[in-house]
């Protein structure tokens, strides 16, 4: 077990806040029947205070035992991530979510008998053995029940609760693929469960129920609609919210992912940004800039003509298979190092459409 030895003897990767180079481990599964030894030794690693990254049915987690406060430091020194950026705790069942609650409110019932195992988070009052680290202080937990069955083998044999927060290093995006995690951390954790790409592509749905009315923090594969039916009081996710009003939730408004080129995007109907998006393009390549499109299939062919670099996204009426691509394509789109990205938003009418939304404009800021 040559990587993860550092992780199996409980040692950390952080010293005096440098990081150490690790050799980090890939262990590749079968997602849909995943290898039980190789889940037990990924299991061990946790239960050691080591660093695994594993497939979730959103995004690859970063995970570590989240009642070791060590463990959890390394964590964050792995991600380079800020501390004010609290922690969501993956379970393997409802039942292992109690003790880590100071109550469990009849709507988070209804909510996991509706939505878990699945991308739904929810935010809880939080019990005292939850470590402060993993909360960034706040009173509140973030706990999901995923449902990829290599993230549920993995808890099911760690029996200990995962804090695991997306396992990119802090200002990149999401990683939907073993190779993103590779790309960010490399050297920097112990092992990484590939288990192929991810299913859903996007963060899951970030619910506060312990605020009155309930409400969405993070819009996600759960749309509101599907939320009401077993809540109906679920306030919207609040896209007027700006990173100096109050911050009901630390990480999720001043820190995300922004690319390191700049990323025009363009928010109205298909009619008139096409024709706005190409003006930019023009205006853009006449002063000699290079120019990125993320662009919908239905838009190619015309885009293609003004000698623009395209990256596509998929077509704009299937928003399942942009959602999946979006975090691939923005990576693939700072790869190649234009002076700018310039995308159009989404019209079509569907639940991911918000999410897909609500991640391109905070990649736009
Ligand atoms: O799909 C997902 O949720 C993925 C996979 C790995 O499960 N995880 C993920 O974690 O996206 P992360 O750390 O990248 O995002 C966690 C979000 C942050 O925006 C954070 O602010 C919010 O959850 N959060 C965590 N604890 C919170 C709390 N107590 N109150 C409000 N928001 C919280
Ligand atoms: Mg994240």
């Amino acid at each position: 077990m040559r990587s993860s030895v550092i992780g199996a003897k409980g040692k950390t990767n952080c010293i005096g806040g440098r990081i150490t180079q690790l050799v980090t481990e890939v262990l590749r599964v079968d997602p849909a029947d995943p290898n039980q030894k190789l889940i037990a030794r990924a299991a061990e690693c946790l239960r050691a205070g080591g660093l695994v990254a594993f497939p979730t049915e959103t995004v690859y987690g970063l995970g570590a035992d989240a009642l070791n406060r060590q463990a959890i430091q390394r964590l964050f020194t792995a991600k380079e991530r800020p501390a004010n950026d609290p922690l969501i705790v993956h379970v393997a069942a409802f039942d292992d979510m109690v003790p880590l609650v100071a109550d469990v409110p009849r709507a988070a019932r209804e909510l996991a008998a509706r939505f878990w195992p699945g991308p739904l988070t929810m935010v809880l009052r939080r019990s005292p053995r939850v470590p402060d680290e993993v909360t960034a202080g706040l009173e509140t937990v973030a706990i999901r029940v995923p449902s990829h069955p290599v993230a549920r083998a993995l808890l099911e044999r760690a029996r200990i609760p995962v804090a695991a927060p997306s396992a990119n290093l802090f200002s990149r995006p999401s990683p939907t693929r073993a190779s993103h995690v590779l790309a960010d951390l490399d050297g920097r954790i112990d092992i990484i469960v590939d288990g192929g790409p991810t299913d859903v592509g996007l963060e899951s749905t970030v619910v506060d129920l312990s605020s009155e009315p309930p409400r969405i923090l993070r819009p996600g594969a759960i749309g509101l609609n599907a939320l009401r039916e077993s809540l109906p009081a679920v306030a919207a996710h609040d896209t007027a919210i700006r990173a100096d009003a109050a911050m009901p939730s630390p990480g999720m408004l001043t820190l995300h992912y922004s690319p390191k080129t700049p990323l025009l995007l363009h928010e109205g109907s298909r009619e008139i940004d096409l024709p706005l998006m190409k003006q930019t393009a023009r205006r853009l390549l006449d002063r000699g800039h290079s120019v990125v499109v993320l662009a919908y299939g239905e838009d190619t062919d015309e885009l293609r003509s003004l000698g623009v670099q395209i990256v596509e996204l998929g077509h704009e009426n299937n928003p399942t298979t942009i959602a999946a691509r979006l975090y691939s394509a923005l990576r693939e789109c700072d790869e190649l190092g234009a002076n700018a990205i310039l995308v159009r938003s989404m019209t079509t009418a569907h639940p991911l459409s918000g999410a897909i939304q609500d991640r391109l404009r905070r990649a736009a800021q």
